[in-house]
């Protein structure tokens, strides 16, 4: 027997799998969606909520476009199903500021001209911000450790770790004798390796 699944925005139901009802608290608000149990939380967000600020690269959790916070802790959406976040406070990067007061880390990847296509910032800016919200970055090195599972294409790094940096020590995370000043933070990250196909 063949269930009808509510299909992705804009296109027409079709009869193909068992669905079920999932509620999801995304940037403090409740949805109530009826999906395939199989549906990522990266699928569920961008097909059936709109919300098309987190970005789809990989797919396969290699390249970090995905990054959302989930109660707080930076996770690859397109690694994890929409069910499984149900008594949780999802937040994306639609969720992190609004255009009229952005996040601190928005400003700043603004501020450093941290991107040139754009594609990854939103899932740098989430990761970044899961990261202070870690605490355990406490140096420039920690950071670029930290922050290697988001790959930008465009090889923006240094300007990434220029923004994060600021942040950081704004917020009074780094330790004393690696306290930031602009300018420190210009050398190119280490080359990250390219997904493999
Ligand atoms: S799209 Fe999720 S890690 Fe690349
Ligand atoms: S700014 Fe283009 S991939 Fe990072």
């Amino acid at each position: 027997m063949s269930h009808v699944t509510q299909a992705p925005l804009g296109r027409p139901p079709v009869a193909l799998a068992p669905t079920q009802t999932v509620r999801l608290n995304i940037n403090g608000q409740a949805h109530t969606l009826q999906i395939a149990p199989w549906t990522t939380l990266l699928d569920a967000l961008r097909e059936y909520l709109d919300l098309t600020g987190t970005k789809k690269g990989c797919d396969h959790g290699q390249c970090g476009a995905c990054t959302v916070l989930v109660d707080g802790k930076r996770i690859n959406s397109c690694l994890s199903l929409a069910v499984m976040h149900e008594d949780s406070h999802i937040q994306t990067i639609e969720g992190l500021g609004t255009e009229d007061k952005l996040s601190p880390l928005q400003q700043a990847f603004i501020d450093h001209d941290a991107f040139q296509c754009g594609y990854c910032t939103p899932g740098q800016i989430c990761s970044a911000q899961g990261l202070l919200n870690e605490g355990k970055a406490k140096t420039e090195a920690q950071v670029r450790e930290l922050m290697s599972g988001n790959v930008c294409r465009c090889g923006a790094y240094s300007n990434i770790l220029s923004a994060v940096m600021e942040v950081l020590n704004n917020e009074g995370l780094l330790i004393e004798d690696n306290a930031w000043s602009a300018g420190a933070a210009n050398q190119d990250m280490p080359p990250v390796e390219p997904p493999k196909k």
